[in-house]
């Protein structure tokens, strides 16, 4: 059966200061009428049922979750009482639906991406599932053809395509890469084969814990022992999940793997990563300016306005304001790769 495991522990730090560690990205209404965790849920309505959707976040988080997800039941919120990166929450969560749902397929999703075209997202995710109940080792990606040498992102190389599921081709990995450095996604950009791995993972539930145990053995033995636990479960993870390894499941498992297949993906993805993305989705002024109704931009052009308060710009051009209830922030565009860093220094 296929579940859903949206991961939901992140900091989305690059959205500061709106993003804050009590209220990050996926908790944040950036783009219209929903959090980007809201949007995530909705868009695999008619493909999976609420009660086979998971999210798998921080403790810290878990009151957002329900104020945000009513629906979900309480059960299918599993806690991490430290963030120990993406491999352990996966892992830990896949034992923990293993317990519930009896041969379960999971889609991994993160909770603040964006897709534009929903029901093609629908038929891939339908697609990798057909595949993996018929390959049930194999670990299916989805894939989306780059178009910077971007080194945020994890790629993937792709040979053959083994089959044709749907109109959605399944293609054998040669090799998956997590966050090259420039020169070297250049390199994949200029070759053509590469694809950007989109942060999605569909596998059984067998699949993930084989692989943890292969590849992390160490948090695989501590994560068993959580799941032995039964009715003190809560108290031994409290107790051991810290011992975890701190891992992204991309280096600890995607890296090293040799089942993984790939779904070349074009359903208008964007993983909506910095202030400098909002530009590509919500409406702009004729001068290009993203700003709320009553801003004010006179001879300007360029500038992505959030704020509360009346802003009234004179002759200004490609700049980032962010007001919250604390402070006001204000960058050039071309240095909003650096918000991450001044968070950590100013916070
Ligand atoms: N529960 C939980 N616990 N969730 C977590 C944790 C954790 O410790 N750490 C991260 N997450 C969640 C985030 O909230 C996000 O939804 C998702 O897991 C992915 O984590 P990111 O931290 O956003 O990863 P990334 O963007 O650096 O890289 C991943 O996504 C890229 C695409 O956006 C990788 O998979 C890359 O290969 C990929 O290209
Ligand atoms: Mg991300």
């Amino acid at each position: 059966m296929l579940c859903g495991l949206i991961m939901a522990g992140g900091k989305g730090e690059r959205f500061w200061p709106l993003s804050t560690d009590d209220r990050p990205k996926q908790f944040l209404n950036l783009l219209g009428k929903d959090t980007m965790i809201q949007m995530t849920v909705k868009r695999l309505e008619g493909l999976i049922p609420i009660d086979r959707i998971f999210v798998v976040t921080a403790e810290r988080y878990v009151g957002l979750v329900k104020e945000q997800l009513p629906n979900l039941p309480e059960g299918n919120i599993i806690v991490e009482p430290v963030g120990r990166n993406t491999a352990p929450c996966i892992a830990l969560s896949a034992f923990y639906i293993n317990k519930k749902i009896e041969n379960a397929t999971i889609a991994v999703l993160p909770s603040d991406h964006l897709i534009r075209d929903e029901g093609k997202f629908r038929e891939v995710l339908k697609s990798a599932y057909e595949y993996v109940n018929k390959n049930k080792d194999a670990i299916v990606t989805l894939g989306m053809k780059p178009d910077r040498p971007e080194t945020g992102y994890g790629y993937i190389k792709r040979l053959h395509e083994v089959e044709k599921i749907n109109e959605n081709s399944i293609h054998k990995v040669e090799c998956f890469v997590e966050k090259p450095n420039k020169e070297t996604a250049e390199k994949y950009i200029q070759e053509g084969t590469y694809l950007w791995n989109g942060g999605m993972f569909i596998w059984k539930a067998s699949t993930i814990l084989k692989c943890t145990n292969q590849y992390l053995p160490e948090t695989f033995e501590v994560l068993a022992e959580i799941a032995a636990a039964d009715e003190d479960f809560e108290e031994v993870l409290k107790q051991k999940y810290e011992e975890v390894e701190d891992i992204s499941v991309d280096y600890a498992i995607m890296e090293k793997s040799n089942d993984i297949y790939v779904i070349p993906c074009d359903f208008g993805w964007d993983d909506v990563g910095s202030w400098t993305s909002l530009e590509r989705y919500r409406e702009k002024d004729e001068k290009g300016n993203v700003a709320n109704q009553n801003c004010i931009a006179r001879d300007s052009r360029g500038n992505i306005i959030m704020a509360n308060k009346k802003v009234i710009l004179n002759g200004i051009e490609d700049i980032i304001v962010v007001e919250t209830e604390d402070c006001i922030m204000i960058s050039s565009k071309d240095r909003a790769h650096e918000i991450k860093e001044i968070k950590k220094m100013v916070v």
